[in-house]
């Protein structure tokens, strides 16, 4: 199938009616054993998300995995055609060459899904959503949309706000990324990591090519033919396809750091018009999905354990940046659950925009 008939319209519904009259859809999480999956999972719990049956999908591996979903268990599944043809709704938490190789049977079967991964993002035909950003796209109720990456996503959750007003000129950032990144097995490694340690034994490297405890390094997506990572790349092309500004100029360094979860990025933000740190931080109160964390109040700088678990990206540390153009130039401080706004609440919300009338 072409990526043209991926980036279809989703004309014909397989929608359902619950006994009061309001629409409920069987949704498909396919991946639904991963750190993303579980998430959505709980995510379309607790939003309420009009559920008439949850479909579970996973590898052999996990398969028969039991989940409890509005208070009836759930068992996870190898992913087959004839339960995927019930979903009207899928949520795709899975590697990019397996979403790659189950787009084209999902569009068939007229299921609207949403990719976790990264094999559309850079596809024209198919939408890359940030609802509080570009949620527009949405209108066109298209059947496969493409969630972004997560560090650009909690990103660019802090600059889309400034750059409504002020016009970016230049975005530099420097990651913190959390081991969760990297699926559940990045979660395992840290933790076995610092369980042997204090347990006096030496630890294994398995996921990442060295130990991620006590340690920091560039990422570990794939190197570059310019020596960027892969993951700067994402950032850099994303940034500007999100932004609808293509010569936006970006410089990023992703590094990962010995947290769970949550991702911190130091942003250094330059304008084309003058703004101040209280502008800023103004703007930055009214946008939804963000949290001001004012530290003129006295609470320290948000950092990864305050937004572990928490839908909101937290800013901080806004303050003039004296190195970039004199009075339109930012400093800040952003930190977000990468599992959450980076992952499976921006794919929930997406879902949420395109059930909507
Ligand atoms: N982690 C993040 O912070 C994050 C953020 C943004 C985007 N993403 C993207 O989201 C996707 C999922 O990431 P993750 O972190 O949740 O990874 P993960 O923890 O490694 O989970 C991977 C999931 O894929 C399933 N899977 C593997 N092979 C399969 C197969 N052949 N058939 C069906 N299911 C299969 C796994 O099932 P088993 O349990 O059976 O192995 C598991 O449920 C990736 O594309 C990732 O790049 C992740």
């Amino acid at each position: 199938m072409s990526a043209g008939n991926i980036g279809a319209s989703s004309a014909v519904s397989k929608t359902n009616k619950s006994k009061s009259g309001t629409r409920t859809f069987c949704v498909g999480v396919i991946g639904a054993t991963g750190a993303v999956g579980r998430e959505v999972i709980q995510l379309l719990e607790k939003r309420k998300f009009p559920v008439s049956r949850l479909r579970l999908f996973c590898s052999e591996r996990s398969a028969g995995e039991r989940f409890e979903f509005q208070g009836q268990p759930v068992s996870a599944q190898t992913v087959n055609r004839d339960a995927l043809a019930e979903c009207d709704y899928a949520i795709l938490c899975v590697d990019a060459a397996l979403s790659r190789s189950l787009a084209p049977m999902l569009a068939e079967l007229k299921v609207v899904a949403v990719d976790n991964s990264s094999a559309f993002r850079t596809d024209p035909a198919i939408p890359l959503v940030v609802p509080e950003i570009n949620g527009e796209l949405l209108k066109c109720k298209p059947i496969l949309v493409a969630n972004p990456n997560c560090t650009t996503i909690v990103s660019l959750m802090i600059a889309a706000p400034l750059h409504h007003v002020v016009q970016l000129d230049r975005i530099t950032a420097c990651s913190y990324q959390a081991v969760s990144g990297a699926g559940l097995a990045g979660m395992h490694e840290l933790e076995s990591q610092a369980r042997a340690w204090a347990a006096g034994q030496k630890f294994a490297c398995e996921l990442f090519p060295r130990p991620i405890l006590f340690n920091v390094f560039p990422h570990n997506s794939t190197r570059q033919a310019d020596g960027a990572n892969e993951e700067e790349h994402k950032f850099v092309r994303e940034s500007r396809r999100i932004l609808g500004h293509d010569s936006l100029r970006v410089s990023v360094t992703c590094v990962r750091v010995p947290t769970l979860r949550a991702h911190a990025v130091a942003l250094h933000l330059e304008f084309t018009k003058a703004i101040s740190p209280a502008q800023a931080a103004d703007i930055l109160a009214r946008a939804p999905g963000v949290r001001v964390v004012d530290e003129s109040n006295g609470d320290q700088p948000a950092d990864p354990q305050m937004a572990s678990g928490h839908d909101e990206v937290l800013v901080s540390r806004i303050r003039v940046d004296h190195g970039g153009a004199p009075g339109k130039s930012l400093a800040m401080w952003a930190v977000g659950d990468q599992l959450l706004k980076g992952a499976a609440l921006n794919a929930v919300q997406i879902m949420e925009l395109l059930i909507a009338d």
